[in-house]
């Protein structure tokens, strides 16, 4: 009889897309986690120049040679021996994170999950048959987890832990110290490091602390250039590891998944990678006044508390108001004419919280604080009543 998957009927849509699909036009937005900047000039004219010049075919699955010895090569000092057989293009970090997985999970196998989680993790590990097994990371922690916590979640069927640092949605990182711990428990458990740092270009104050070169050949790095050059509608991301076997395997799920990547995009990134690499850094410099004057705005809010996030462009307060969870008060603030995303939308770890990505001018972020300062003071003030 016609019907459908256990999975797909498994499977919930996005908190994040629900607020968005309710918000007006006139909405101040702090919903969707992409820079509102242009790719660099230079890149889209080489997208251009490549479409005219042919480029328009499918590639070989890993993808054009030239880009992946760069990305390589922009790895290579931390991580000794990678080549162009280390990387395979893709049509996204979501595109590679489900390569992974299709590479590296059986049915039955339990991955952990960190929870605050980027809301693809679970169901893409329920797509390729395992159970996705959330560690938390804590508020109180500033969502860095506890290797404890990780060791009290480990089975005989735990086949890989998944990292994200900077994280969407709390913004945290790690020390190398910290890292340390986690690649150790990985090995102690014989696990593959899944290790997400698409945001490994936005780091305010330290840098980016990758799990490359941390000496453990079992990591798998998924990223993408979405939030490098503001390419998000462009659709291209990789996978890199030290692990050539673990190439092989994944480049040969992206075969089945999309077959390659975007043929002309490719010239384009390697131009961007040569011509624009100072790109990133001047969104950075961008992102950090925002970030500063969020925290400043929300720490300043009596009931709120938030960390200053230390990469990517989020900020996950904790908000107090008794009565309400966090998608009744998402809908307060929509209501008000702000959109953002209840922190459960990121797991139940995220209840308590709302997540604002500071992609928009430091006016517009003032404007939406004004507003959410007017709601907590309406709805504390109507709880203090009660
Ligand atoms: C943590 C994290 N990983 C992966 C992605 C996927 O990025 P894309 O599919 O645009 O490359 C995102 C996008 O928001 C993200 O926040």
């Amino acid at each position: 009889m016609a019907g459908f998957s256990d999975r797909a009927r498994a499977i919930k849509p996005t908190g994040i897309r629900r607020m968005f699909d309710l918000a007006g036009d006139d909405a101040i937005q702090f919903g969707l986690g992409e820079p509102d900047f242009q790719p660099p000039p230079v890149a889209i004219e080489a997208f251009h120049r490549a479409m005219l010049d042919g480029r328009n075919k499918y590639t070989s699955t890993g993808g054009l040679p030239e880009l992946r010895r760069k990305i390589a090569e922009s790895w290579s000092h931390l991580e000794e021996g990678l080549d162009e057989s280390s990387v395979c293009m893709t049509m996204s970090g979501t595109n590679a994170l489900l390569d992974i997985f299709l590479a590296i999970v059986n049915p039955g196998d339990e991955v952990l999950i960190p929870e605050p989680y980027f809301p693809l993790y679970p169901p893409d590990v329920v797509i390729c048959g395992g159970n996705a097994v959330t560690y938390p990371c804590r508020f109180e922690k500033e969502f860095v987890p506890k290797i404890e916590d990780l060791e009290s979640l480990v089975t005989e069927r735990t086949v890989a832990v998944l990292y994200n640092f900077p994280s969407n949605p709390t913004g945290a990182t790690v020390t190398p110290s910290q890292r340390d711990l986690l690649v150790a428990f990985a090995k102690r458990h014989d696990l593959w490091i899944v290790t997400d740092e698409v945001y490994d270009k936005i780091v305010y104050d330290e840098p980016h602390v990758s799990f490359l070169g941390a000496g453990y050949d079992k990591v798998i790095m998924l990223n993408s250039f979405s939030k490098t050059f503001a390419m998000t509608g462009w659709r291209i991301g990789y996978v890199l590891s030290p692990n050539k076997e673990a190439m092989e395997q994944v480049t040969k799920m992206q075969y089945y998944v999309t077959a390659c990547s975007n043929d002309a995009m490719q010239y384009a990134v390697l131009e961007a990678m040569e011509r624009a690499h100072w790109y990133p850094d001047h969104m950075r410099i961008e992102f950090q006044a925002r970030r500063d004057l969020i925290t400043r705005r929300l720490n300043g809010m009596d009931g709120v508390t938030c960390h200053t996030p230390k990469g990517a462009f989020y900020v996950f307060p904790r908000f107090e108001m008794p009565g309400l969870n966090s998608e009744q008060l998402a809908f307060e603030m929509l209501n008000e004419g702000v959109l953002c995303s209840p922190g459960s939308a990121f797991g139940s770890a995220g209840e308590g919280h709302l997540r604002f990505a500071y992609t928009i001018s430091e006016s517009e972020i003032d404007r939406g604080m004004d507003r959410v300062e007017a709601v907590t003071k309406r709805l504390r003030g109507l709880s203090q009543d009660s």
